[in-house]
Protein backbone atom coordinates (compact mmCIF):
# COMPACT_ATOMS: atom_id res chain seq x y z
CA UNK A 1 0.00 0.00 0.00
CA UNK A 2 2.78 2.29 0.84
CA UNK A 3 4.41 2.24 -2.79
CA UNK A 4 1.11 2.83 -4.08
CA UNK A 5 0.67 6.22 -2.13
CA UNK A 6 4.32 7.09 -2.73
CA UNK A 7 3.05 6.45 -6.37
CA UNK A 8 0.27 8.80 -6.54
CA UNK A 9 2.65 11.34 -5.32
CA UNK A 10 5.02 10.97 -7.90
CA UNK A 11 2.45 11.22 -10.66
CA UNK A 12 1.44 13.97 -9.20
CA UNK A 13 4.66 15.71 -9.20
CA UNK A 14 5.59 14.95 -12.34
CA UNK A 15 1.72 16.79 -13.60
CA UNK A 16 2.38 19.99 -11.75
CA UNK A 17 6.19 20.02 -13.11
CA UNK A 18 5.01 20.01 -16.88
CA UNK A 19 2.44 22.36 -15.88
CA UNK A 20 4.75 25.00 -14.23
CA UNK A 21 7.05 24.62 -17.14
CA UNK A 22 5.25 24.51 -20.11
CA UNK A 23 7.53 25.90 -22.38
CA UNK A 24 10.12 22.76 -21.77
CA UNK A 25 7.82 19.59 -21.47
CA UNK A 26 9.49 17.72 -19.15
CA UNK A 27 9.21 14.39 -20.52
CA UNK A 28 9.12 11.17 -18.97
CA UNK A 29 11.70 9.31 -20.26
CA UNK A 30 14.72 12.43 -19.13
CA UNK A 31 13.59 12.67 -15.89
CA UNK A 32 12.13 9.75 -14.00
CA UNK A 33 11.24 10.77 -10.56
CA UNK A 34 13.39 9.52 -8.15
CA UNK A 35 11.53 6.71 -6.96
CA UNK A 36 9.32 5.53 -10.17
CA UNK A 37 10.39 2.55 -11.22
CA UNK A 38 11.96 2.84 -14.27
CA UNK A 39 12.20 0.05 -17.70
CA UNK A 40 15.99 0.47 -18.03
CA UNK A 41 16.48 0.13 -14.11
CA UNK A 42 13.62 -2.07 -12.49
CA UNK A 43 11.56 -3.70 -15.67
CA UNK A 44 14.51 -4.60 -18.40
CA UNK A 45 16.03 -6.91 -15.81
CA UNK A 46 12.72 -9.00 -15.55
CA UNK A 47 11.90 -8.95 -18.75
CA UNK A 48 15.68 -10.23 -19.94
CA UNK A 49 14.94 -12.99 -17.75
CA UNK A 50 11.48 -14.06 -18.08
CA UNK A 51 10.21 -12.47 -21.81
CA UNK A 52 12.27 -12.22 -24.39
CA UNK A 53 13.40 -15.97 -24.93
CA UNK A 54 9.89 -15.36 -26.82
CA UNK A 55 9.34 -11.63 -27.57
CA UNK A 56 12.31 -11.14 -29.86
CA UNK A 57 11.83 -10.32 -33.44
CA UNK A 58 11.45 -13.93 -35.79
CA UNK A 59 9.77 -15.70 -33.20
CA UNK A 60 6.12 -16.92 -32.79
CA UNK A 61 5.46 -14.32 -30.24
CA UNK A 62 3.59 -11.08 -31.46
CA UNK A 63 5.92 -8.15 -30.47
CA UNK A 64 9.79 -7.46 -29.19
CA UNK A 65 10.25 -6.95 -25.78
CA UNK A 66 13.95 -6.34 -26.56
CA UNK A 67 13.87 -2.73 -25.54
CA UNK A 68 12.16 0.13 -24.35
CA UNK A 69 11.19 1.34 -27.78
CA UNK A 70 9.31 -1.88 -28.72
CA UNK A 71 8.06 -2.56 -24.88
CA UNK A 72 6.33 1.25 -24.73
CA UNK A 73 3.23 0.63 -26.43
CA UNK A 74 2.84 -2.28 -24.62
CA UNK A 75 3.08 -1.73 -20.99
CA UNK A 76 -1.25 -1.30 -20.74
CA UNK A 77 -1.00 -4.95 -21.85
CA UNK A 78 2.39 -6.06 -20.24
CA UNK A 79 0.63 -5.25 -16.85
CA UNK A 80 -2.76 -6.98 -17.62
CA UNK A 81 -0.81 -9.95 -18.50
CA UNK A 82 1.80 -10.33 -15.53
CA UNK A 83 -0.92 -9.51 -12.90
CA UNK A 84 -3.38 -12.25 -14.22
CA UNK A 85 -0.12 -14.38 -14.62
CA UNK A 86 -0.82 -15.18 -18.21
CA UNK A 87 2.41 -14.20 -18.99
CA UNK A 88 5.12 -15.86 -18.67
CA UNK A 89 3.25 -19.15 -19.37
CA UNK A 90 3.78 -20.73 -16.74
CA UNK A 91 0.40 -21.59 -15.34
CA UNK A 92 1.16 -23.69 -11.91
CA UNK A 93 0.84 -23.10 -7.96
CA UNK A 94 4.55 -21.61 -8.08
CA UNK A 95 4.72 -22.77 -4.12
CA UNK A 96 4.63 -26.59 -5.56
CA UNK A 97 7.90 -27.96 -7.04
CA UNK A 98 11.01 -26.63 -8.20
CA UNK A 99 11.57 -26.67 -11.89
CA UNK A 100 14.20 -26.24 -14.61
CA UNK A 101 14.59 -22.89 -17.18
CA UNK A 102 11.25 -21.48 -14.56
CA UNK A 103 10.63 -17.90 -15.77
CA UNK A 104 7.93 -16.96 -13.64
CA UNK A 105 7.98 -13.89 -11.59
CA UNK A 106 7.77 -13.32 -7.99
CA UNK A 107 4.83 -11.20 -6.67
CA UNK A 108 7.45 -8.44 -6.33
CA UNK A 109 8.35 -8.93 -10.05
CA UNK A 110 4.61 -8.35 -10.93
CA UNK A 111 4.32 -5.25 -8.44
CA UNK A 112 7.48 -4.00 -9.57
CA UNK A 113 5.74 -3.94 -13.53
CA UNK A 114 2.58 -2.86 -12.21
CA UNK A 115 3.88 0.08 -10.48
CA UNK A 116 6.24 1.01 -13.67
CA UNK A 117 2.72 1.23 -16.04
CA UNK A 118 1.03 2.95 -13.06
CA UNK A 119 3.99 5.80 -13.03
CA UNK A 120 3.50 6.60 -16.47
CA UNK A 121 5.98 3.91 -18.08
CA UNK A 122 9.30 5.85 -18.16
CA UNK A 123 12.33 4.40 -20.08
CA UNK A 124 14.74 6.30 -17.08
CA UNK A 125 18.66 6.86 -17.11
CA UNK A 126 20.49 4.42 -20.16
CA UNK A 127 22.97 3.83 -17.31
CA UNK A 128 21.08 1.64 -15.61
CA UNK A 129 19.92 -0.65 -17.96
CA UNK A 130 21.75 -3.85 -17.67
CA UNK A 131 23.54 -5.12 -21.11
CA UNK A 132 21.75 -6.39 -23.46
CA UNK A 133 20.47 -9.82 -23.50
CA UNK A 134 21.93 -12.01 -26.49
CA UNK A 135 20.76 -14.57 -28.34
CA UNK A 136 21.87 -16.80 -30.41
CA UNK A 137 20.95 -16.83 -33.88
CA UNK A 138 17.28 -18.98 -34.20
CA UNK A 139 18.78 -20.17 -38.14
CA UNK A 140 21.59 -21.90 -36.08
CA UNK A 141 22.44 -24.50 -33.79
CA UNK A 142 23.00 -23.21 -30.26
CA UNK A 143 25.07 -26.25 -29.02
CA UNK A 144 27.50 -26.68 -31.76
CA UNK A 145 27.42 -28.56 -35.32
CA UNK A 146 24.74 -31.91 -34.87
CA UNK A 147 25.90 -35.23 -36.08
CA UNK A 148 22.91 -36.20 -37.81
CA UNK A 149 20.41 -33.12 -39.42
CA UNK A 150 17.40 -34.24 -41.00
CA UNK A 151 14.88 -32.15 -42.80
CA UNK A 152 11.67 -31.83 -43.60
CA UNK A 153 11.88 -33.51 -47.81
CA UNK A 154 8.51 -31.87 -49.54
CA UNK A 155 7.76 -28.95 -46.34
CA UNK A 156 4.37 -27.31 -46.12
CA UNK A 157 3.12 -23.91 -47.45
CA UNK A 158 1.49 -21.68 -44.60
CA UNK A 159 -1.04 -19.87 -46.76
CA UNK A 160 -1.61 -15.99 -45.04
CA UNK A 161 -4.66 -16.34 -43.02
CA UNK A 162 -7.36 -19.75 -42.87
CA UNK A 163 -7.42 -21.59 -39.92
CA UNK A 164 -4.34 -23.89 -37.92
CA UNK A 165 -3.51 -26.81 -39.48
CA UNK A 166 -1.47 -29.84 -38.61
CA UNK A 167 0.08 -32.06 -40.89
CA UNK A 168 3.07 -34.65 -40.79
CA UNK A 169 6.10 -35.92 -43.11
CA UNK A 170 7.56 -38.93 -42.76
CA UNK A 171 11.36 -39.41 -43.27
CA UNK A 172 14.09 -41.93 -43.32
CA UNK A 173 16.98 -40.60 -40.97
CA UNK A 174 19.07 -43.50 -42.76
CA UNK A 175 19.91 -44.37 -38.97
CA UNK A 176 22.16 -48.02 -39.68
CA UNK A 177 22.73 -48.59 -36.05
CA UNK A 178 21.44 -47.56 -32.55
CA UNK A 179 22.29 -44.44 -31.27
CA UNK A 180 22.03 -41.94 -27.76
CA UNK A 181 20.79 -38.52 -28.57
CA UNK A 182 22.99 -36.21 -26.08
CA UNK A 183 21.21 -33.08 -27.28
CA UNK A 184 18.35 -32.32 -30.27
CA UNK A 185 16.96 -28.98 -31.23
CA UNK A 186 14.55 -28.42 -33.70
CA UNK A 187 14.95 -25.42 -36.83
CA UNK A 188 11.82 -24.38 -38.29
CA UNK A 189 12.14 -21.81 -41.51
CA UNK A 190 8.91 -20.18 -40.87
CA UNK A 191 9.44 -19.53 -37.10
CA UNK A 192 6.36 -17.28 -36.85
CA UNK A 193 3.93 -19.92 -37.99
CA UNK A 194 4.98 -22.55 -35.94
CA UNK A 195 3.00 -23.03 -32.64
CA UNK A 196 4.56 -26.22 -32.15
CA UNK A 197 5.96 -29.01 -33.90
CA UNK A 198 7.09 -33.12 -32.38
CA UNK A 199 9.40 -35.11 -34.12
CA UNK A 200 8.35 -38.93 -33.22
CA UNK A 201 10.24 -41.77 -34.01
CA UNK A 202 8.37 -44.78 -35.43
CA UNK A 203 10.28 -48.19 -34.31
CA UNK A 204 10.81 -50.78 -36.43
CA UNK A 205 9.06 -53.56 -36.57
CA UNK A 206 9.94 -55.90 -33.84
CA UNK A 207 11.73 -53.43 -31.22
CA UNK A 208 12.20 -55.00 -28.21
CA UNK A 209 9.61 -51.95 -26.52
CA UNK A 210 10.16 -53.30 -23.03
CA UNK A 211 13.95 -53.22 -23.26
CA UNK A 212 13.18 -49.14 -24.18
CA UNK A 213 11.10 -48.54 -21.09
CA UNK A 214 8.09 -48.81 -23.06
CA UNK A 215 5.12 -50.78 -23.64
CA UNK A 216 4.61 -51.30 -19.80
CA UNK A 217 1.13 -49.77 -18.94
CA UNK A 218 1.62 -46.12 -20.70
CA UNK A 219 2.35 -46.51 -24.49
CA UNK A 220 -0.07 -48.21 -26.48
CA UNK A 221 2.16 -46.95 -29.62
CA UNK A 222 4.69 -47.61 -31.74
CA UNK A 223 6.76 -44.38 -31.34
CA UNK A 224 8.93 -42.41 -29.25
CA UNK A 225 8.99 -38.99 -28.10
CA UNK A 226 12.06 -37.11 -30.04
CA UNK A 227 11.60 -33.57 -29.06
CA UNK A 228 8.87 -31.10 -28.95
CA UNK A 229 9.49 -27.49 -30.27
CA UNK A 230 7.39 -24.52 -28.73
CA UNK A 231 6.11 -22.85 -25.45
CA UNK A 232 10.20 -20.87 -25.40
CA UNK A 233 11.54 -24.57 -26.14
CA UNK A 234 13.65 -25.53 -29.01
CA UNK A 235 16.16 -27.98 -27.46
CA UNK A 236 16.90 -30.49 -25.05
CA UNK A 237 20.39 -31.17 -23.85
CA UNK A 238 20.39 -34.40 -21.60
CA UNK A 239 22.85 -34.27 -18.78
CA UNK A 240 25.78 -37.03 -19.03
CA UNK A 241 24.65 -40.35 -18.59
CA UNK A 242 20.75 -39.74 -19.76
CA UNK A 243 20.09 -39.79 -23.44
CA UNK A 244 17.09 -41.02 -25.58
CA UNK A 245 17.54 -43.71 -27.80
CA UNK A 246 17.55 -43.78 -31.57
CA UNK A 247 17.06 -47.57 -32.92
CA UNK A 248 18.41 -49.07 -36.19
CA UNK A 249 16.00 -48.22 -38.79
CA UNK A 250 13.77 -46.03 -36.93
CA UNK A 251 11.53 -43.67 -38.84
CA UNK A 252 11.19 -40.12 -38.48
CA UNK A 253 7.82 -38.49 -38.33
CA UNK A 254 7.96 -34.78 -38.37
CA UNK A 255 3.94 -33.01 -36.93
CA UNK A 256 3.77 -29.29 -37.22
CA UNK A 257 1.09 -27.05 -35.83
CA UNK A 258 1.18 -24.14 -38.34
CA UNK A 259 -0.81 -20.96 -37.45
CA UNK A 260 -1.27 -18.21 -40.03
CA UNK A 261 -0.08 -15.24 -39.32
CA UNK A 262 -0.80 -12.75 -42.60
CA UNK A 263 1.50 -13.42 -44.46
CA UNK A 264 1.79 -16.49 -47.10
CA UNK A 265 5.30 -18.57 -46.14
CA UNK A 266 6.67 -22.26 -46.46
CA UNK A 267 8.54 -24.25 -44.08
CA UNK A 268 11.06 -27.21 -44.53
CA UNK A 269 11.45 -27.83 -40.66
CA UNK A 270 14.89 -29.56 -39.77
CA UNK A 271 16.10 -31.20 -36.40
CA UNK A 272 19.77 -31.68 -35.40
CA UNK A 273 20.99 -34.51 -33.20
CA UNK A 274 24.31 -34.78 -30.77
CA UNK A 275 24.98 -38.34 -30.20
CA UNK A 276 26.90 -39.48 -27.61
CA UNK A 277 30.16 -41.63 -29.27
CA UNK A 278 30.24 -44.75 -30.63
CA UNK A 279 30.37 -47.49 -27.88
CA UNK A 280 29.46 -44.76 -24.67
CA UNK A 281 26.32 -46.67 -23.08
CA UNK A 282 24.18 -44.19 -21.21
CA UNK A 283 22.41 -45.55 -18.40
CA UNK A 284 19.69 -43.92 -18.12
CA UNK A 285 17.06 -44.03 -21.30
CA UNK A 286 14.40 -40.90 -21.19
CA UNK A 287 11.04 -42.13 -22.67
CA UNK A 288 7.82 -40.29 -22.82
CA UNK A 289 4.82 -41.75 -21.11
CA UNK A 290 0.86 -40.67 -20.91
CA UNK A 291 -1.03 -41.37 -17.67
CA UNK A 292 -3.98 -43.03 -18.68
CA UNK A 293 -5.85 -45.42 -17.41
CA UNK A 294 -8.08 -47.71 -19.84
CA UNK A 295 -5.81 -47.70 -22.48
CA UNK A 296 -2.39 -48.65 -21.22
CA UNK A 297 -3.28 -50.09 -18.22
CA UNK A 298 -6.04 -51.99 -18.89
CA UNK A 299 -4.35 -53.06 -22.40
CA UNK A 300 -1.38 -54.58 -20.15
CA UNK A 301 -3.44 -55.60 -17.28
CA UNK A 302 -6.11 -57.15 -18.78
CA UNK A 303 -5.68 -57.99 -22.14
CA UNK A 304 -8.73 -61.21 -22.28
CA UNK A 305 -11.04 -58.50 -20.97
CA UNK A 306 -9.86 -55.25 -23.61
CA UNK A 307 -10.22 -58.06 -26.89
CA UNK A 308 -13.47 -58.98 -25.51
CA UNK A 309 -14.68 -55.75 -25.78
CA UNK A 310 -13.26 -54.92 -28.86
CA UNK A 311 -15.09 -58.16 -30.41
CA UNK A 312 -18.45 -56.89 -28.89
CA UNK A 313 -18.00 -53.44 -29.82
CA UNK A 314 -18.10 -54.88 -33.79
CA UNK A 315 -15.63 -51.78 -35.18
CA UNK A 316 -12.47 -52.32 -36.80
CA UNK A 317 -10.11 -51.06 -34.60
CA UNK A 318 -6.54 -52.57 -34.94
CA UNK A 319 -5.25 -53.39 -31.45
CA UNK A 320 -2.65 -51.19 -32.02
CA UNK A 321 -4.93 -48.27 -32.41
CA UNK A 322 -3.25 -45.19 -30.99
CA UNK A 323 -6.33 -42.67 -31.53
CA UNK A 324 -10.12 -42.76 -32.00
CA UNK A 325 -11.54 -44.07 -35.60
CA UNK A 326 -14.39 -41.78 -36.77
CA UNK A 327 -17.79 -42.99 -35.84
CA UNK A 328 -16.51 -45.37 -33.34
CA UNK A 329 -17.35 -43.51 -29.86
CA UNK A 330 -18.81 -45.68 -27.98
CA UNK A 331 -19.52 -45.72 -23.98
CA UNK A 332 -17.38 -49.17 -23.54
CA UNK A 333 -14.60 -48.15 -26.29
CA UNK A 334 -11.50 -48.77 -23.79
CA UNK A 335 -9.03 -47.99 -26.04
CA UNK A 336 -9.94 -44.10 -25.64
CA UNK A 337 -10.96 -44.26 -22.65
CA UNK A 338 -14.43 -42.55 -23.94
CA UNK A 339 -16.12 -43.56 -20.60
CA UNK A 340 -14.09 -42.59 -18.59
CA UNK A 341 -13.67 -38.84 -20.03
CA UNK A 342 -17.65 -37.39 -20.22
CA UNK A 343 -17.91 -33.89 -20.04
CA UNK A 344 -21.66 -32.61 -19.22
CA UNK A 345 -23.16 -29.72 -20.86
CA UNK A 346 -22.76 -26.76 -18.04
CA UNK A 347 -20.34 -28.31 -15.88
CA UNK A 348 -17.07 -29.01 -13.95
CA UNK A 349 -16.45 -32.44 -14.29
CA UNK A 350 -12.87 -34.12 -12.70
CA UNK A 351 -11.51 -37.22 -14.10
CA UNK A 352 -8.93 -39.33 -12.49
CA UNK A 353 -6.31 -41.12 -14.31
CA UNK A 354 -3.38 -43.38 -12.49
CA UNK A 355 -0.47 -45.53 -13.79
CA UNK A 356 1.87 -48.19 -11.18
CA UNK A 357 5.44 -47.57 -12.13
CA UNK A 358 6.27 -51.05 -13.32
CA UNK A 359 10.33 -49.94 -12.27
CA UNK A 360 11.75 -47.81 -10.33
CA UNK A 361 12.05 -44.47 -11.89
CA UNK A 362 12.99 -41.01 -12.27
CA UNK A 363 10.17 -38.91 -13.04
CA UNK A 364 11.46 -36.10 -15.01
CA UNK A 365 8.93 -33.79 -16.53
CA UNK A 366 5.14 -33.40 -16.31
CA UNK A 367 3.06 -32.17 -19.33
CA UNK A 368 -0.65 -31.61 -18.64
CA UNK A 369 -2.62 -32.10 -22.18
CA UNK A 370 -6.09 -31.20 -22.52
CA UNK A 371 -8.32 -28.71 -25.18
CA UNK A 372 -10.54 -25.98 -24.63
CA UNK A 373 -12.36 -27.07 -21.67
CA UNK A 374 -9.47 -27.85 -19.24
CA UNK A 375 -8.39 -25.50 -16.90
CA UNK A 376 -6.75 -27.70 -14.24
CA UNK A 377 -4.48 -30.74 -13.91
CA UNK A 378 -2.52 -32.10 -10.83
CA UNK A 379 0.07 -34.50 -10.95
CA UNK A 380 0.60 -36.54 -7.79
CA UNK A 381 2.69 -39.78 -6.67
CA UNK A 382 0.72 -41.90 -4.38
CA UNK A 383 3.61 -43.95 -2.64
CA UNK A 384 3.91 -47.80 -1.92
CA UNK A 385 2.92 -46.70 2.21
CA UNK A 386 -0.21 -44.70 1.11
CA UNK A 387 1.25 -41.34 1.12
CA UNK A 388 0.45 -38.71 -1.24
CA UNK A 389 2.45 -35.95 -2.33
CA UNK A 390 2.03 -33.61 -5.48
CA UNK A 391 4.40 -32.96 -7.88
CA UNK A 392 2.84 -30.12 -10.18
CA UNK A 393 -0.82 -28.58 -9.36
CA UNK A 394 -1.50 -26.44 -13.09
CA UNK A 395 -4.21 -24.18 -11.45
CA UNK A 396 -4.34 -21.92 -14.53
CA UNK A 397 -4.23 -24.74 -17.59
CA UNK A 398 -4.92 -22.91 -20.88
CA UNK A 399 -4.67 -25.04 -24.36
CA UNK A 400 -2.76 -22.52 -26.18
CA UNK A 401 0.59 -23.45 -24.28
CA UNK A 402 2.30 -26.96 -24.39
CA UNK A 403 4.43 -26.19 -21.20
CA UNK A 404 6.75 -29.12 -20.13
CA UNK A 405 7.35 -28.36 -16.56
CA UNK A 406 11.31 -29.96 -16.29
CA UNK A 407 11.95 -31.17 -12.52
CA UNK A 408 15.33 -29.29 -11.00
CA UNK A 409 16.02 -32.59 -9.44
CA UNK A 410 13.90 -35.91 -11.26
CA UNK A 411 11.39 -37.03 -8.59
CA UNK A 412 12.82 -40.50 -7.75
CA UNK A 413 10.55 -43.89 -7.07
CA UNK A 414 10.38 -47.27 -6.31
CA UNK A 415 8.21 -49.43 -8.69
CA UNK A 416 4.20 -49.34 -7.71
CA UNK A 417 4.14 -45.93 -6.93
CA UNK A 418 1.27 -44.73 -8.47
CA UNK A 419 1.43 -41.38 -11.13
CA UNK A 420 -1.57 -39.67 -10.26
CA UNK A 421 -3.56 -36.93 -12.29
CA UNK A 422 -6.64 -35.19 -11.51
CA UNK A 423 -8.06 -33.29 -14.58
CA UNK A 424 -10.44 -30.66 -14.55
CA UNK A 425 -12.67 -29.53 -17.17
CA UNK A 426 -14.73 -26.46 -17.20
CA UNK A 427 -17.81 -26.78 -19.68
CA UNK A 428 -19.42 -23.42 -18.25
CA UNK A 429 -19.75 -20.33 -19.52
CA UNK A 430 -17.24 -19.29 -16.89
CA UNK A 431 -14.69 -20.63 -18.90
CA UNK A 432 -13.84 -18.00 -21.82
CA UNK A 433 -12.09 -20.22 -23.80
CA UNK A 434 -15.24 -22.41 -24.30
CA UNK A 435 -16.56 -22.46 -27.64
CA UNK A 436 -20.10 -24.25 -26.54
CA UNK A 437 -21.52 -24.78 -22.99
CA UNK A 438 -24.42 -26.36 -24.41
CA UNK A 439 -22.08 -29.67 -26.03
CA UNK A 440 -20.99 -33.01 -24.68
CA UNK A 441 -18.49 -33.91 -24.90
CA UNK A 442 -16.03 -36.79 -24.52
CA UNK A 443 -12.70 -38.13 -25.40
CA UNK A 444 -11.61 -37.25 -28.96
CA UNK A 445 -8.31 -36.12 -30.68
CA UNK A 446 -10.47 -32.95 -32.51
CA UNK A 447 -9.81 -29.93 -31.07
CA UNK A 448 -13.43 -29.69 -29.94
CA UNK A 449 -13.02 -33.20 -28.54
CA UNK A 450 -11.31 -33.35 -25.44
CA UNK A 451 -8.42 -35.33 -24.04
CA UNK A 452 -6.84 -35.00 -20.02
CA UNK A 453 -3.26 -36.85 -20.72
CA UNK A 454 -0.45 -36.08 -18.25
CA UNK A 455 2.60 -36.51 -20.20
CA UNK A 456 5.67 -37.19 -18.37
CA UNK A 457 9.36 -38.15 -19.20
CA UNK A 458 10.44 -41.01 -17.22
CA UNK A 459 14.17 -42.85 -17.17
CA UNK A 460 13.50 -46.10 -15.65
CA UNK A 461 16.06 -48.18 -13.56
CA UNK A 462 16.90 -51.13 -12.36
CA UNK A 463 16.97 -52.07 -8.75
CA UNK A 464 20.47 -51.82 -7.86
CA UNK A 465 20.44 -48.38 -10.00
CA UNK A 466 17.91 -47.28 -7.65
CA UNK A 467 19.42 -48.14 -4.88
CA UNK A 468 22.59 -46.16 -5.85
CA UNK A 469 20.47 -43.01 -6.20
CA UNK A 470 18.82 -43.51 -3.12
CA UNK A 471 21.89 -43.74 -1.42
CA UNK A 472 23.46 -40.73 -3.09
CA UNK A 473 20.11 -38.71 -2.33
CA UNK A 474 20.11 -39.63 1.33
CA UNK A 475 24.00 -39.10 1.75
CA UNK A 476 23.19 -35.29 -0.09
CA UNK A 477 20.33 -34.48 2.01
CA UNK A 478 22.48 -35.79 5.12
CA UNK A 479 25.12 -32.90 3.92
CA UNK A 480 23.23 -30.34 3.73
CA UNK A 481 21.06 -30.87 7.19
CA UNK A 482 24.66 -30.73 8.79
CA UNK A 483 25.31 -27.46 7.14
CA UNK A 484 21.92 -25.89 8.30
C1 LIG B 1 7.16 -18.96 -23.94
C2 LIG B 1 7.10 -17.79 -24.74
C3 LIG B 1 6.67 -16.50 -24.08
C4 LIG B 1 7.17 -15.95 -22.92
C5 LIG B 1 8.26 -16.49 -22.01
C6 LIG B 1 6.44 -14.73 -22.73
N1 LIG B 1 5.53 -14.55 -23.73
FE1 LIG B 1 4.18 -13.05 -23.90
N2 LIG B 1 3.35 -13.95 -25.50
C7 LIG B 1 3.85 -15.05 -26.15
C8 LIG B 1 3.01 -15.36 -27.29
C9 LIG B 1 3.23 -16.49 -28.28
C10 LIG B 1 1.95 -14.44 -27.28
C11 LIG B 1 0.77 -14.37 -28.24
C12 LIG B 1 -0.22 -15.45 -28.00
C13 LIG B 1 -1.02 -15.27 -26.76
O1 LIG B 1 -1.33 -14.13 -26.38
O2 LIG B 1 -1.39 -16.29 -26.16
C14 LIG B 1 2.21 -13.56 -26.14
C15 LIG B 1 1.39 -12.50 -25.79
C16 LIG B 1 1.77 -11.52 -24.89
C17 LIG B 1 1.05 -10.29 -24.68
C18 LIG B 1 -0.23 -9.88 -25.38
C19 LIG B 1 0.08 -9.32 -26.72
C20 LIG B 1 -1.16 -8.94 -27.48
O3 LIG B 1 -1.21 -9.24 -28.67
O4 LIG B 1 -2.07 -8.39 -26.87
C21 LIG B 1 1.75 -9.58 -23.74
C22 LIG B 1 1.43 -8.20 -23.21
C23 LIG B 1 2.88 -10.37 -23.35
N3 LIG B 1 2.87 -11.54 -24.06
C24 LIG B 1 3.80 -9.99 -22.41
C25 LIG B 1 4.77 -10.85 -21.90
C26 LIG B 1 5.62 -10.51 -20.79
C27 LIG B 1 5.62 -9.18 -20.05
C28 LIG B 1 6.42 -11.59 -20.57
C29 LIG B 1 7.45 -11.79 -19.50
C30 LIG B 1 7.10 -11.42 -18.16
C31 LIG B 1 6.06 -12.60 -21.56
N4 LIG B 1 5.06 -12.11 -22.34
C32 LIG B 1 6.65 -13.85 -21.66
C33 LIG B 1 4.97 -15.77 -25.79
C34 LIG B 1 5.67 -15.60 -24.59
Amino acid sequence: MVTVKRLTGVVGLALAASLVFSAEPVTHAQAPAAQAPTFNKDVLPIVQRSCQTCHRPGTHAPMSLLNYRDARPWARSMKQKVTSREMPPWHIDRSIGEYLEDPSLSDKEVASIAAWVDGGAVEGRASDAPPPRTFSSNSEWTYGQPDLIVRMEKGFKIPADGPDFIPEEHVDPGLTEDRYVKWVQIIPDAHRAVHHAHVYVDLPEGTDKEGLGMGMGSNVGNSLDLIEYGAGNDADVFPDGTAKILKKGAQFRFEAHYHPYGEATFDRMRVGIKFYPKGVVPNRVVTSHRIRTGVGNDWVLNRERIEDLLLRVGEKISIDEPSMPTGALIAENPLHAAALLSIPPNSVVQHERFWPLPKPALIISFQPHMHFRGSKMILEAIHPDGRREVLTSATQYEQNWQVTYKYKTPHLFPAGTILHTVSTHDNTANNKHNPDPTAWIGWGSRTMDEMGHGWTDVAFLSDAQYQEELALRRAQRKTTDARQ
